[in-house]
């Protein structure tokens, strides 16, 4: 099948493609790549922060080459609305033990950075042999606490994007791209 043409949207509700489903495949062989050089010779244990990291995690961890260990946490600043109305709050614990582990924590996408911030503190705080952070999407103009992650797929404006499992109000995680939603759609009463 052809690949799209990038400003063509895959879906009725997006105004704009920032990242083809092609380009999110191609970035992750090389992120994944990077990841297998990082941990040579060791197990990684992934931490993925769920609901956004469900599917950049379940693509990438198959792309690793490494011995891995999964788990996942919940955390939740934002409600139905495209800005954060909410610090950070962990909603649900790790289950596995992560002493003398490597730890890669995935997100979805940085952001302010005050999650990742909090789940990394949260984790140090287990004695993990290391904790590394990998995200899918950078928006690095948006930060407020300072924070980078060790792998990032794509660095992208400040627009509020959907898709590859980023939602709006719990929608969209299912489009094969990324995003920017059609103005009218953000925010609409009926999506409570
Ligand atoms: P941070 O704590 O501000 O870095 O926000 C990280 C979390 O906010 C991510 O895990 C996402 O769930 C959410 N988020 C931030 N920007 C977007 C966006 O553009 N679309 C969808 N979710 C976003
Ligand atoms: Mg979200």
């Amino acid at each position: 099948m052809p690949s799209r043409p990038k400003k063509i949207p895959a879906h009725k509700d997006l105004e704009e493609i920032l990242v083809s489903e092609a380009q999110i495949k191609r970035r992750l062989a090389t992120l994944a790549a990077e990841i297998d050089k990082t941990y040579a010779g060791q197990e990684l244990t992934v931490i993925a922060i769920i609901n956004g990291a469900l599917l950049f995690t379940a693509d990438l961890i198959r792309l690793i080459n490494r011995p891995v260990r999964l788990d996942c946490v919940r955390v939740s600043s934002y409600r139905n609305s495209t800005t954060a109305v909410t610090e950070p709050q962990l909603r649900s614990n790790l289950t596995l033990d992560i002493q003398n582990r490597h730890v890669l924590l995935i997100d979805d996408i940085l952001d302010t950075g005050k999650t990742l911030a909090m789940v990394v503190d949260l984790i140090s705080g287990m004695n993990p042999a290391s904790v590394r952070t990998c995200v899918l999407l950078d928006k690095r103009g948006r930060r407020e606490v300072a924070f980078e992650a060790d792998f990032a797929g794509f660095e992208i404006p400040d627009r509020f994007v959907v898709g590859y499992g980023l939602d709006f109000a719990e929608r969209y995680r299912n489009l094969p791209c990324i995003g920017v939603l059609k103005p009218a759609l953000q925010n609409p009463p009926e999506w409570a």
